[in-house]
């Protein structure tokens, strides 16, 4: 396996192995890998010749006050990960590599990023598809994996895609959670032991919306109700959002029909955590 620091290094490699008809397999990560990723990655691995992990905490992704500076790196353990699931390439370029002085071109993409994250993170989407498409020019890959517990980034990536015209297929994983529930997330590692208890109850409220669900209730404000009250009994939580909205559109939802994204963002003492379920009749 090789790490690959430099972007004309990684476009090289990219090219030689286009040329020799190869598929590149891609999963951009921020490191600090944990089985979720490492699904992804074991994904990838069955659907191209080679794969592609990059390992980049992104700047740009990241609101003033946010946790840029405290993001857990730890590129020696992931280094091991990627290699234990047979990746080829990691590609670990610095924030100057990416973003060199004078840099001035961003990607947004307009109405999937308003509600949720979007709303509470205003420049959150924008550094991610930035860093997406660029990553994309420079690894070249056709197929590229996600995780669905950041469905919106997901949705989001997927609307780039086709305005853009890059042509690589993007495939949504599911979420991967530890044996109680939690769903798996490299900030998991900010949560003290008492946090980490009361955190469970995102992974609660899901399951007990998904009841009332599939008992009948197809009001989302009564969904959403019962969610924010089984959160709120956990001293530690704070709730960001709880929102029942179309799963494509990502615009919140007066009335369920078909199917609905619940999404939910809690602070469990300074720790911000999502997760989501698809309501499906
Ligand atoms: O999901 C993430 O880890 C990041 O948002 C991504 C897609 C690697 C872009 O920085």
């Amino acid at each position: 396996m090789n790490t690959i620091r430099s972007v004309s290094d990684m476009q090289q490699w990219a090219c030689a192995t286009r040329e020799a008809g190869r598929r590149i397999a891609f999963v951009p990560t921020m490191g600090f890998l944990h089985e979720g990723h490492l699904a992804l990655m074991r994904e990838g691995k069955g659907r191209g010749d080679y794969l592609v992990v990059s390992i980049f905490v992104n700047p740009t992704q990241f609101g003033a006050g946010e946790d840029y500076q405290d993001y857990p790196r730890d590129l020696e353990g992931d280094t091991e990960k990627v290699s234990s699931v047979g990746g080829d390439i990691i590609f670990a370029p610095s924030a100057k590599e990416m973003y060199p002085s004078g840099y001035q071109t961003f990607v947004a993409v307009e109405k999937v990023t308003q509600n949720l994250c979007g709303a509470s993170r205003p420049a959150h989407f924008q550094g991610v598809t930035t860093v997406v498409a660029k990553l994309f020019n420079i690894v070249k890959p056709q197929v590229a994996i996600f995780g669905e517990k950041d469905y919106q980034q997901l949705v989001t990536i997927r609307q780039m895609t086709r305005d853009l015209n890059f042509d690589i297929e993007i495939i949504g994983m599911p979420t991967i959670r530890e044996e109680d529930g939690l769903a798996m997330s490299s900030r998991n590692k900010y949560l003290s032991s008492e946090e980490r208890k009361q955190a469970l109850c995102l992974f609660n409220a899901l399951n007990q919306v998904e009841k009332l669900f599939q008992g009948g209730e197809k009001n989302p404000k009564k969904l959403i109700d019962r969610a924010a009250e089984i959160i709120r009994v956990q001293p530690a939580a704070d709730i960001d959002y709880v929102k029942v909205c179309h799963p494509e559109t990502i615009e919140d939802l007066e009335r369920i029909d078909d199917k609905a994204l619940m999404a939910l963002a809690v602070k469990i003492g300074k720790t911000r955590l999502i997760d989501n379920r698809v309501l499906k009749n």
